[in-house]
Order: structure tokens, then C-alpha cells, then sequence
């Protein structure tokens, strides 16, 4: 299609390959598909053709919420159905969709007499890369995205010295050092951006890239279960579809739809309790150790009388949420995370413990009935909080008692979390098993009518057009690491967009105003400025976007937080102005039903000048545009709090001139009179 090129064939073994071309130049060679299973170990070669069909596809849809209200979904689809010359023989089919920036494909096991019920040893999937591509890359483990990005050649990967330093991190395991994960983006020297996905991680594991660093073949590798097998299937089965998304423009990468494309549609009839909002929460306060997410300081703690004996130094006290349900309702904001309101924070990390949490039992300074009343009065939603430590089989027993509990109490959306080691014990984050507890989530929230946020899942892969009230994971390194580790470069959310964000949302929680200074560690500050904190509520896309700093925070600076205030969650239209990974990049945005428009800007740890067309204005209108920008002298180091907040008229025809300081950023609303 257009400028992209697939090309399948039959090797003289028998073995099934596909190569890529863009603008009639290569960028995938000739790559090996087909597995190792249990029943079978040469699921790849003595295959014949048996037939093929072909189709094309072309239609626009409209996602619940989103970054552009129409998505279209058009491409040539190529079915190849293949027989393995063995006895019995047995068939499997391979689905490639070649969209115009780049391709899906996706291996199918028909319903067959031979091959039912079947155990993958392997994948072997290969994507061989042209040339030693830039690559921004995560080690390859199977149980966290909570890394920082390296750019290295491709020949230069190796995750050991990552891995072993990354003292913050709660799990650790990558056994192969030449592993990444993916969303991997990579860029040839001749400027062509390709970006390597999967899309509908649906009854699977994960797939990792094992990077051949003399060779540039990249092969799947999948993550395994306790026993070391990658998936139990039973035919027909089709796998998740493997993405490569090509463009000689960065700015394509990030406009590409092709992972949300090749998820199913909503199986949610009635979306009409699916609502993106804005939140703030006793959240922040607990990262910095100004407050404990625990009521007591050890576990048995107790007095005579059995009553636990409160460290004096919790969070979520009904007080506390009370001061935070006032400051949400009186700017707009309508939720309020509150974490640390039941009981088991006292042992819950790095025990390894199955019962740790029960989920309906608060703690005795938190009245919830109070708290929901309360909140309920000043129409603000209070987002409920079920941290599972890992024990996803605890929480799979008490779901129901859960998900009842918080529509009793008036609760219609939870973030979930699975810090440390899973139980069942052996099994990973981004195994089957796992992927398969998320996707049981998910449902279960559907049909209790309760939107989801997920902290430590495997990355997504566009599961939010099947699962809308899916509306965003963690699954990467966020705003939190500033709080209690040595944080994020000021590069760090330049690298997002291009890898994690591919697969969807992120909870970033971005909006900490007190850059330096929150912590009682030496150094310890955010890399960033202020400014470009606020820029992030438009580059880094979520429907549920938090203001995290604290409210006293926000109090001494709320002509900055109007910006917040102001801010959209749900989008009509999304243009990607400029981008360069590790470097920049510009987008602006549509209000949903509305004419208001919402730029931001960032750079790296360098200063540079966002240039911003504003063409995208209705021709001959008047606008109002506020740039909330860093100071002349701001600096994410020295000076990060600097900004400055000036209006001025704009039209189709301005062009804006915004200096980014180093490490910083601009935000703009454009707004139309009257929102029309
Ligand atoms: C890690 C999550 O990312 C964070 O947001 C949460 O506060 C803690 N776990 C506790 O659940
Ligand atoms: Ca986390």
C-alpha cells in the first residue's frame, strides 16, 4: 500500500518468510516465522502454500475516548494458508495487514484434528533490521517497564549493568542481556524511523526482542511461566498481531493508529459510564514520605486492648481526603485517588505473602461512608485503590467482593497495582497467566460498570479499543521515580511517546509544581521545569490524567494550574507538529466538542525554540491564546520553577516563536470565543 511493501515467500526448506520494504528500499530483510512446540519442534520449516487470500479493508471509526474522534482503519490484508508436510500434517495460517505506515501480521492455528490443545515452547519470529539502527531501548524483563531509556546502536545492546543498578526497581528478571522491550524504536542512518510492536496481547505472553548485536536480527522472545513454556493454546487460536510501523517522518510514528487498528472492537455495548477525567490524590505526599500509605509502623503493632497503634504519620485520613475533595470540586477536577485507606499496608512489600490485602476494609481514621458522602455532595468521584503486591491470585479470590464494594459505596473507577514478585509464585508480569488476570480485570470491571487504571501490567497494546473502560497503565518509569529514586532525565518523556505510548495511555502523573525541595534527600529534585510539567498533559496522552503535587503546592501557583484547570482528557483531533526522539516534539490538540485548541512543547535536556504554526485554527477567527512558558532564565537544574504566562490574539496565520529552556517546556491554550 503506497509506500510500503510486503513480501512473502517459501524458502527451499520449507520455511515460511516475509521481508519489508518502504519507499522500495528495504527496511525488513528476509525474516523467519513459525514456532517450537511441545508436539511439534519444527513448527517452521516443511510448509507448502495451500492457498492464499486477499482483501482490503477501508473504514472509519469513532473510539470511545481518544486523541482524534474518527480512526481510519485501511489497509490490504494477505492470507496465507500453509500445510506442514509431516505426520499427521497440520496447518497454519499467517494474516499480514499492510496499512499505509506500516504492517501487522499474526499467526492463526485453524481448528485441525492433529493439533488441538498444544504447549509453544518458542516463537521464532525474526524482524532482521537492514543496518546497526539508533535503537531507544529498555532491558527486556519479564516483570517491569520501570527503566530508563539508552540510545545505542544496536550492536551496543546489552541490559546487565541496567539491570543490576536498578536498585529502585522492586522485581528484577532479564535473564538475557541482549533482551529489549518493546515498543523498539529505532531510526537507520538514513533517517527512517521504524518502530516495532505487538497489537491484541490477548491469552499470550509478551513478546521481548532478543537483539543479535552482529547481525541486527531481532527474534521474539516470549516471556515464560513457572515451568519455563511460553502458552497453553487450543486451536483455532490466533496470536497477537506483530507491528512494524515505518516513516522517514518521526511525527508519523506518533500519529500511527495501526496497533489501535488491529485490536477488535468495543465489547462494551453500553459505553456511556466510561467518562476520561482529571484527578488529584493523597498520592504524592505518600512518594515523598511526607505520609505513610500505613496507619501503623510495623505489622502487629497492637496495644492491649488489640487495636493497632497508629504511627501518626498516615495519609489518608478522612480529614486529609476531605482537604482534597474541596480543592478537586472547587477547580474542576473530578476525582480523587486516595491511597492507603485499607488495612495491610503494614507487611504488604517484598514479603512474598499471598493474603495481604482484602480490599473492603478501611482503616479506623478513614470513614468511608463520611468520605463518600462528602464527596458525593461536591460532585466528586473518589477513585478507588486495590494494590495487589503481586498476589494476583488473592485478588482474583476477592474480585467480586471488590468490585460489589465499590459500587456500594459509589466508587466507578479503581487503580490497580502489582508491585513485587507475582504469586502464583514463578510466574512473571508479562507471562500468559498474568496477561490473562489483566484481561479477567478488565471484564470484570465492564461488568460492574468500573473504568480501570493498572500500575505495573505489561505494556499495552491498543487493548483499550476492545476494553475502553481500560483507560490506562503505568508500565513504564513515571513521574514517581522523581519522588523516590534518582528520577527521569529531562529526555525521558521526549522517549515515551515513541515507545510505550505506541501501545496506549499512560498514568505519567505529571503536575509536580515543587520542582525541588519536596525531599529530604540531598539533590533529589524533579528534571524538569514547571512549565514544562503543565506541556505534558498534551504530549503524553491519558483520559485519566492526574495533577499530582501536592494541594499546597498548587495553592501558591494556581495562575499556572489554571492550565490544569483547562486541560482536556478527550480529544477530536490530535496534530504531532514536530518530533524527534530523545529530543522534542510538539502536539496540539481539539477539545472534544469544542473549537479550544492544546499545545504542548518539550525538549530534552537541551534549549531550543518550539516553533508552532497555528494553520490548523479555523481560517479567519479570532483566538485567544495563554503561553504558559519557562522563564528566560529557567533551567530544569537551577532554576525550574521560572515561567511566565502571557496572552495574546492569534489566527490561522501566527505562528508562535516559544523558547523551551533546557530541559523545559511550553504549554498553550487556544481559545475560540465562546468554545466555538
Ligand atoms: C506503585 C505505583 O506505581 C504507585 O503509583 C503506587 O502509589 C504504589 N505502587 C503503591 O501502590
Ligand atoms: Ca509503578
Amino acid at each position: 500500500m503506497n509506500k510500503i511493501k510486503l513480501l512473502f515467500s517459501i524458502d527451499g526448506e520449507g520455511r515460511p518468510e516475509y521481508e519489508v520494504f518502504f519507499q522500495d528500499k528495504q527496511v525488513v530483510q528476509p525474516s523467519r516465522l513459525g514456532f517450537v512446540l511441545q508436539e511439534d519442534s519444527a513448527f517452521y520449516r516443511d510448509f507448502e502454500l495451500v492457498g492464499t487470500e486477499r482483501a482490503t479493508f477501508d473504514q472509519t471509526w469513532q473510539p470511545v475516548w481518544g486523541e482524534t474522534k474518527n480512526i481510519r482503519n485501511h489497509y490490504n490484508e494477505m492470507t496465507i494458508h500453509l500445510r506442514r508436510k509431516a505426520n499427521p500434517s497440520l496447518l497454519l495460517d499467517l494474516v499480514f495487514r499492510v496499512f499505509e505506515d506500516g504492517v501487522g501480521f499474526r499467526y492463526r492455528f485453524p481448528k485441525q484434528a492433529n493439533l488441538t490443545y498444544f504447549v509453544v515452547k518458542n516463537e521464532l519470529t525474526q524482524f532482521n533490521m537492514t543496518g546497526d539502527h539508533n535503537t531507544f531501548w529498555i532491558p527486556g524483563d519479564y516483570d517491569t517497564n520501570e527503566y530508563s531509556y539508552t540510545l545505542s546502536k544496536l550492536s551496543a545492546v546489552d541490559n546487565k549493568e541496567l539491570v543490576e543498578k536498578s536498585t529502585d526497581i522492586a522485581v528484577r528478571v532479564a535473564p538475557d542481556p541482549y533482551a529489549v522491550q518493546t515498543p523498539l524504536m529505532m531510526k537507520t542512518a538514513n533517517g527512517v524511523y521504524i518502530n516495532v510492536h505487538e497489537a491484541a496481547l490477548l491469552n499470550y505472553p509478551a513478546m521481548q526482542l532478543h537483539v543479535d548485536r552482529a547481525t541486527y536480527s531481532l527474534s521474539s522472545s516470549l516471556v515464560p511461566d513457572a515451568v519455563g513454556n511460553k502458552a497453553y493454546l487450543h486451536a483455532p487460536f490466533s496470536t497477537p498481531w506483530r507491528t512494524i510501523i515505518i516513516s522517514d517522518k518521526a511525527t508519523d510514528i506518533l500519529a500511527s493508529k495501526t496497533v489501535l487498528n488491529l485490536n477488535e472492537p468495543s465489547k462494551i455495548q453500553n459505553t456511556s459510564w466510561i467518562k476520561p477525567m482529571k484527578f488529584v490524590g493523597v498520592w504524592w505526599e505518600m512518594q515523598i514520605g511526607k505520609s505513610t500509605w500505613s496507619y501503623s509502623d510495623f505489622a502487629d503493632s497492637t496495644d492491649a486492648q488489640g487495636r493497632p497503634i497508629p504511627n501518626n504519620r498516615h495519609g489518608a485520613t478522612t480529614a486529609n481526603v476531605k482537604r482534597y475533595i474541596d480543592f478537586a470540586a472547587k477547580n474542576g477536577i473530578r476525582g480523587v485517588l486516595v491511597e492507603g485507606w485499607n488495612t495491610g499496608w503494614e507487611d504488604w512489600f517484598g514479603k512474598w505473602k499471598e493474603d495481604v490485602f482484602d480490599f473492603v476494609t478501611p482503616y479506623p481514621d478513614f470513614d468511608i461512608n463520611e468520605v463518600m458522602s462528602y464527596a458525593k455532595s461536591k460532585g466528586v468521584s473518589i477513585i478507588m485503590h486495590n494494590e495487589t503486591s503481586g498476589s494476583a491470585t488473592n485478588y482474583e479470590r476477592r474480585l467480586d467482593t471488590a468490585f460489589r464494594f465499590m459500587k456500594e459505596h459509589g466508587y466507578n473507577s479503581v487503580k490497580t497495582g502489582y508491585v513485587g514478585k507475582i504469586i502464583p509464585r514463578g510466574e512473571h508480569h508479562d507471562g500468559q497467566w498474568m496477561i490473562n488476570h489483566y484481561t479477567r480485570v478488565a471484564e470484570k470491571g465492564a461488568q460492574y460498570q468500573v473504568m480501570i487504571d493498572v500500575h505495573e501490567p505489561m505494556r499495552p497494546t491498543g487493548l483499550q479499543r476492545t476494553y475502553p473502560n481500560w483507560m490506562a497503565s503505568e508500565a513504564a518509569r513515571g513521574n514517581e521515580y522523581n519522588g523516590f529514586s534518582v528520577g527521569n532525565a529531562p529526555s525521558h518523556e521526549t522517549i515515551l511517546p515513541f515507545t510505550r505510548l505506541m501501545g496506549g495511555p499512560m498514568d505519567y502523573t505529571p503536575g509536580i509544581f515543587k520542582i525541588q525541595g519536596y525531599s529530604n534527600v540531598p539533590g533529589r529534585q524533579v528534571h524538569s521545569t514547571l512549565a514544562k510539567q503543565l506541556a505534558l498533559y498534551v504530549t503524553l496522552y491519558s483520559p485519566l490524567q492526574m495533577a499530582a503535587d501536592l494541594i499546597e503546592n498548587y495553592e501558591t501557583h494556581m495562575d499556572a494550574f489554571r492550565f490544569i484547570k483547562d486541560v482536556p482528557v478527550d480529544w477530536d483531533d490530535t496534530k504531532i507538529i514536530n518530533a524527534e526522539p530523545g529530543e522534542y516534539l510538539t502536539i496540539a490538540r481539539k477539545e472534544k466538542n469544542k473549537n479550544n485548541w492544546f499545545a504542548g512543547a518539550i525538549t530534552n535536556e537541551n534549549k531550543r525554540t518550539a516553533t508552532i504554526p497555528l494553520s490548523f485554527l479555523d481560517k479567519g477567527k479570532k483566538y485567544t491564546a495563554t503561553v504558559y512558558a519557562d522563564a528566560p532564565n529557567a533551567d530544569w537544574k537551577n532554576n525550574p520553577e521560572a515561567y511566565t504566562i502571557s496572552s495574546q490574539t492569534v489566527t490561522s496565520e501566527t505562528v508562535l516563536s516559544i523558547p523551551l529552556a533546557a530541559g523545559g517546556g511550553a504549554a498553550i491554550s487556544i481559545m475560540a470565543p465562546d468554545g466555538k
